[in-house]
């Protein structure tokens, strides 16, 4: 392993009934209270008037801030930065699925910042300070509620980029599995493989004696192969809704990768797709993670080998590691086809003409991928096998 240190300063208050604990939490924080959400869900299951109604009995004065976009907008962030500045905002409070939560993330770090929020996206700044955060969650996915990353679109320059924060932890994370239920089924979905593929970012990585972590990979991919296909089926299904839940913060939370850098180029390269052709994260990701595989078998079939017997069941006798983490492949890309994942770039009619401009676009930063370093040609290899 590589020598880490670990803090993840995130209250996490999870199960049935939690939200009333917004009364205990928000006034630790102060009164005026931004409340961020996206373009009407949480109005239409009546999540937003439980809010409001909480809020109230706990003295808050609420600003609010609607509309954040799916794959959130710097033009958001700006006016959410300008909500708090004006109304001495002590505490903002996102209730939404990842992208309202980034988008909160940014206005809290925006908000105690002179300049753009954008320079922390470039790297042109670090964030010294933040407002404190406080979500409460309705979809299960991205693992933003418990940690210090966001993900932010600039639409001016067609740019979506990660960026992150130890001051973008959430203080405290409200996840009743109940607020799921509304959550449509491409979207469930979606959510479901991007938890696999944050696992699956984690374990193909090259640091030795991790046995631990591989193992709790393993079992957060196998917990979600087996319910996924139950509850695309059965969308109010609590029990159900609750282990996706947990498995979508365990997969993005730290815990998993203690002492290990993992891969991440996957998200890189999709997250140039969605800045241009603005797709679901999740979609984008069942498309390119499994080109990115078989890219990147050579390098460590053992790993792929052991993806596919302890995951997938595949039986490796009298084969290649090579042979077997393909039918590993194989085996993810037909489970997440048979749960309704797309499979082809074509399924969001995007073709091969923009392929150069998203590969600079992944490229912005250099070379990347912590298994194995793309270089440009590589990063248009993996886009030209999505097509
Ligand atoms: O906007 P509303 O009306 O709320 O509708 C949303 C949105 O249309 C809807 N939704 C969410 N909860 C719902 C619901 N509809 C009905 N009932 C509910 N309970 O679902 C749609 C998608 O929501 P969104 O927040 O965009 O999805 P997700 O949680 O997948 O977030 C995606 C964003 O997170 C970034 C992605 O790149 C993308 O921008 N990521 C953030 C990460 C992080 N912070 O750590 C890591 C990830 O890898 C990812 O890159
Ligand atoms: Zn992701």
């Amino acid at each position: 392993m590589k020598a880490f240190e670990f803090r993840n300063p995130t209250r996490l208050i999870f199960g049935k009934g939690q939200l009333e604990l917004l009364k205990r939490e928000v006034p630790k924080y102060g009164k005026r209270v931004l409340l961020v959400y996206g373009g009407g869900s949480i109005k239409r299951s009546g999540l937003y008037d439980q809010v409001i109604a909480l809020l109230h009995e706990s003295d808050a004065e609420v600003s609010e801030l609607a509309g954040v976009e799916p794959n959130p907008r710097l033009s958001t962030v700006h006016k959410g930065v300008e909500l708090c500045k004006a109304n001495h905002i002590e505490l903002i409070l996102a209730v939404g699925g990842g992208s309202v939560l980034d988008c909160a993330k940014a206005i809290a770090v925006g908000a105690k910042y002179d300049g753009d929020m954008w320079d922390f996206v470039e790297r042109k700044a670090v964030p010294q300070d933040a407002l404190p955060l406080g979500t409460v969650l309705t979809m299960a996915a991205t693992g933003s509620e418990m940690n210090g990353g966001s993900v932010i679109t600039n639409e001016a320059t067609q740019e979506k980029m990660g960026w992150g924060s130890p001051l973008a932890y959430p203080a405290f994370s409200i996840l009743d599995p109940a607020f799921t239920f509304t959550l449509p089924k491409d979207q469930t979905i979606y959510g479901m493989v991007d938890m696999m593929t944050h696992v699956l970012e984690h374990y193909f990585h090259l640091e030795t004696n991790t046995h631990v972590q591989l193992g709790w990979c393993e079992t957060v991919l196998r917990t979600v192969i087996e319910t996924a296909p139950k509850l695309v089926e059965d969308l109010e299904n609590y029990e159900l809704r609750e282990t996706i839940m947990y498995c979508g913060t365990m997969a993005l939370n730290g815990f998993l990768n203690m002492g290990l850098a993992g891969d991440w180029a996957t998200h890189n390269i999709e997250h140039a797709v969605s800045a241009v052709y603005d797709i679901p994260h999740g979609g984008g990701l069942a498309i390119i993670f499994p080109n990115w595989m078989t890219y990147n078998l050579h390098v460590k079939p053992e790993r792929f080998k052991r993806l596919a017997v302890n995951v997938f069941n595949v039986n490796p006798e009298g084969k290649s590691d090579e042979q077997v983490g393909e039918e590993g492949i194989q085996a993810l890309r037909d489970f997440w086809s048979s749960i309704g994942a797309p499979s082809r770039l074509a399924d969001y009619d995007i073709g091969d003409k923009d392929i150069e401009l998203m590969a600079d676009k992944a490229m912005r930063f250099g070379p990347f991928g912590g298994f194995n370093k793309l270089q440009r040609e590589d990063v248009i290899a993996i886009y030209k096998a999505s097509l």
